[in-house]
């Protein structure tokens, strides 16, 4: 289905994205453990007619140069997000709300009730951003001593979502006929086991949630690999990206959708989306202030620090900030994102120095950061909408509250104006709000009825 308006997710690190965030009095300081925050951001984004908020996930505290760390709150104490979602759910109505579980550590059985009883309790509005985890450090708490390879992780995605997608059909839409008159609460013909054997799970089923009202909920991926875009291709309805450049975001939504294609699916039923990280002033200069003030605030074993999530291989600690990062350290490949890598030794071939590419990415988190006022904002995205760049956007306030009201009250009302973004929600549900189908119960479409006499 063609959608005719842009598509904005608004993506919470608890204080903000910038690692600075918390110290600006714009910030909720002890955001990762106040639930009040969140709700009011919730209600925030609801007022901005955000598509959805967007929760990511770590399965275990940063590890590194504790001295370091103790400067930086992200991924250090905060709250889970399926649980905070369902917060969130019950002080909105009509926002999506996406929330990140790993294929890695999990079992699909757990995740595909979790996901389902979340699509009942918001009335359809979850999404669940299946990620394959590039932090070694969560196989440490799941008794592994390292982390699956990269292969390997993205093949147990593979099934994982096989299974998942499974349960989600175990019940036909039309199963429970709670019929006081005859006594019988569901047709048994429409429940259906799913007797999964595969190379990483077993699971014999069914789900015992009802189908939720989305089907399933709206899935998302953000992987940049090989593995990743095959993945993205063949299950995922919202993809989150990094691209800054908008050449390479066009040729990217090209190939997915071409992708897509070839995977038997209709490429309309797909969203890209790649980060932007707003800096919101009255005037340019103020924005920009407000960047410069906040990167200031960034001791340099910090700003080193910020990027072992992308080279947990390499210790840059010995390195001259002010100089690009010996080529030598980058020799080697990574078990965790690819991508991330290859961006960085990209810029690092650019001549870019360490300071510059951490500077960077503490402004954005490798995403495309804009620093300016509401109507320049507006500006951007409109061009990269309208060349077929992009379906939307991912909005990364850098401080929350504040980015998130400058955002609202700013540039939601411009893209408004310009007939870019809706006026109100046009469903309660996700996926209508995203002009994303309803998947069709694989029992149902192939008229298959369950006659085995025992479950
Ligand atoms: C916007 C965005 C959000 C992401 N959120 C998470 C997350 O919450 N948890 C996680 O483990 N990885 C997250 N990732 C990382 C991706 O899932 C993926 O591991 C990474 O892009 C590398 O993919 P690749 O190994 O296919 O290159 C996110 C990536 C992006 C661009």
């Amino acid at each position: 289905m063609t959608q005719r308006h842009m598509a904005l997710g608004a993506f919470f690190h608890p204080t903000g994205h910038h690692l600075a965030a918390w110290r600006h009095p714009g910030a909720q300081i002890d955001a990762g453990t106040n639930i009040d925050h969140y709700l009011d951001l919730a209600r925030q984004a609801e007022r901005g007619k955000f598509d959805f908020i967007f929760l990511a996930d770590a399965l275990a505290c940063r590890h590194g140069n504790l001295d370091a760390l103790s400067h930086w709150p992200q991924y250090m104490a905060y709250f889970e997000p399926t649980t905070l979602l369902a917060a969130m759910a019950v002080v909105t109505r009509h926002i999506g709300l996406v929330g990140t579980a790993t294929t890695s550590f999990n079992q699909p059985w757990d995740i595909a009730r979790r996901y389902a009883s979340l699509d009942h309790l918001s009335k359809g509005r979850i999404g669940w951003n299946i990620v394959t985890s590039s932090n070694q450090a969560e196989a440490q708490n799941f008794s592994l001593d390292r982390h699956f390879d990269h292969a390997d992780r993205y093949r147990r995605a593979e099934e994982f979502v096989q299974v998942a997608k499974g349960l989600w059909d175990s019940w036909e839409d039309d199963a429970f006929l709670r019929a006081r008159d005859s006594g019988r609460y569901f047709d048994p013909e429409k429940l259906h086991r799913l007797d999964h054997e595969g190379e990483h799970f077993r699971v014999r089923g069914p789900l015992n949630v009802a189908r939720g009202p989305q089907g399933h909920p709206v899935l998302v991926q953000a992987g940049s690999s090989e593995a990743g875009r095959g993945f993205a291709a063949r299950h995922a309805e919202i993809v989150f990206t990094a691209q800054t450049d908008i050449d390479e975001a066009r040729a990217f939504r090209l190939e997915m959708r071409e992708r897509l294609a070839r995977e038997g699916r209709d490429p309309e039923a797909i969203r890209i989306l790649p980060g932007l990280n707003p800096v919101l002033g009255s005037t340019s200069a103020e924005a920009h202030a407000l960047r410069d003030g906040l990167a200031a605030m960034i001791p340099v074993a910090l700003g080193l620090e910020a990027l072992a999530p992308i080279l947990p291989e390499v210790d840059l600690s010995g390195c001259d900030p002010d100089q690009p990062c010996p080529l030598h350290l980058l020799a080697a490949d990574t078990n965790a994102s690819k991508s991330g890598l290859e961006t960085f030794r990209a810029q690092t071939l650019a001549g870019r120095t360490l300071r510059q590419i951490y500077t960077d990415y503490i402004n954005a988190r490798g995403q495309n950061s804009i620093c300016g006022t509401a109507a320049e904002l507006a500006d951007h995205m409109e061009h990269w909408f309208r060349e077929g760049a992009v379906d939307g956007f991912l909005i990364q306030p850098p401080i929350l509250p504040l980015g998130l009201e400058a955002f609202v009250d700013g540039v939601i009302p411009e893209l408004q104006k310009r007939g870019l973004f809706r006026a109100d929600y046009a469903s309660n549900t996700l996926r209508e709000n995203l002009s994303l189908a309803r998947p069709v119960n694989r029992y149902t479409a192939a008229g298959i009825r369950n006659l085995d006499p025992r479950l």
